[in-house]
């Protein structure tokens, strides 16, 4: 492909993230602009969903006409909009699916209604053309803990998810107990190089379970007692949950590899995949098993709009004839990538 590449319009907006991005089918981010609203959260050491729709509502117009100016063009030369469509929090991605839709009528453009944890899924073939499938993903954000296998676009097989909190949600968590402020995973992340990753004894929730999913609420209970008790060090409590954390993952990995694989490829995405003692144990359980591993840079890891214009991308080369998701396509606060999984309690709403 040339100049004359597709290019799709990305819009996300089902989390924190006000993200808009033009990308094209050839790899290209053309614009990218994301706007974080952590401090309008981080009183509240969460997000507030209410808070949330009215900044995407407040951000989102004046982000797009920024981003098609970064890149020197008009609307009328974008092939697609792409918008997520869930799952997430719903007043956010109302917003950004109004917009996309009015945008699609405007420009008479096709909508494509993307799927927030497909972004994150395909994410990596974005900065790494030679991913091909299938590949064994590791899907870990602040509302998913998901190993899937994909096996092309939109044919995921989910071989394991949380039962209780994703492992973002444990990150903020134990970023809360230890006053570390809000978001949680990078802070937690940083303390923890000051640490002994081995001074708090914490248990490995699962670990070597039979069954083949996560749990992380009795992790974070234990930090919780751990940080109460008053004998250890606040770094050296982050070091010790990020390595029971990482001792989790790469142990059902371990599983699903024994029981779905061998894969060519091991893959991290989601923001927790901003993690650099994450991303080291996973590149090393790659090498043990001889597969390819691929990581995208930190940008694409958290919310971001490319993930989503890509995701476009890759449905338009699947369907090169593909007229665009309907204008009255419903947002949806839940949508399993993988609607063949059974249901599984406490499993995370948020993406
Ligand atoms: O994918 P994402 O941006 O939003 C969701 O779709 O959830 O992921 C956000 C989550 C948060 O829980 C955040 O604490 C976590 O990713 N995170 C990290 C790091 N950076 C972000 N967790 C651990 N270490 C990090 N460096
Ligand atoms: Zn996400």
């Amino acid at each position: 492909m040339g100049a004359d590449a597709t290019i799709v319009l990305g819009i996300e907006s089902s989390c924190d993230e006000t993200a808009v991005a033009l990308v094209t089918a050839d790899r290209r981010i053309l614009a990218e602009r994301i706007a974080s609203q952590d401090a309008e959260h981080a009183p509240y050491g969460g997000v507030v969903p209410e808070i949330a729709a009215r900044a995407h509502a407040e951000r989102l117009a004046p982000m797009i006409e920024a981003v098609l100016g970064d890149a020197g063009m008009a609307l009328d030369e974008v092939d697609a909009i792409a918008a997520t469509a869930g799952p997430g929090l719903i007043g956010g991605v109302m917003v950004g699916l109004v917009s996309g839709k009015a945008l699609a009528m405007a420009a008479d453009k096709p909508l494509i209604a993307v799927n927030h944890l497909e972004g994150h899924a395909l994410s990596p073939r974005l900065a790494d053309e030679a991913l091909g499938f299938p590949y064994l993903l590791l899907l870990v954000s602040g509302g998913h803990c998901q190993i899937l296998a994909v096996e092309g676009v939109g044919e995921y097989r989910r071989l394991a998810t949380t039962i209780d909190d994703a492992l973002g949600e444990a990150f903020d968590k134990t970023a809360k107990i230890l006053a570390l402020g809000y978001p949680g995973g990078p802070a937690v992340e940083k303390l923890a190089r000051e640490g002994d990753a081995k001074a708090v004894p914490l248990p490995r929730p699962l670990k070597g379970s039979k069954e083949p999913h996560f749990s992380f609420a009795g992790l974070k209970s234990a930090v919780l007692r751990a940080h109460e008790s008053g004998e250890h060090k606040p770094e050296d409590i982050a070091a010790s949950f990020q390595q029971a954390a990482v001792d989790c993952l790469t142990d059902r990995l371990e599983k699903a590899l024994r029981e779905a694989g061998p894969f060519p490829a091991l893959v991290v995405a989601g923001g927790v995949a901003a993690n650099q003692t994450v991303r080291g144990a996973l590149e090393a359980l790659a090498a043990r098993h001889d597969m390819r591993f691929t990581a995208p840079p930190l940008s694409l890891c958290t919310d971001n709009g490319a993930m989503i214009a890509w995701a476009g991308c890759e449905r338009l080369a699947l369907e090169p004839e593909f007229a665009g998701d309907p204008l009255d396509f419903k947002a949806r606060p839940r949508w399993p990538l993988d609607p063949q999984a059974e249901a599984v309690r406490g499993a995370g709403v948020k993406a």
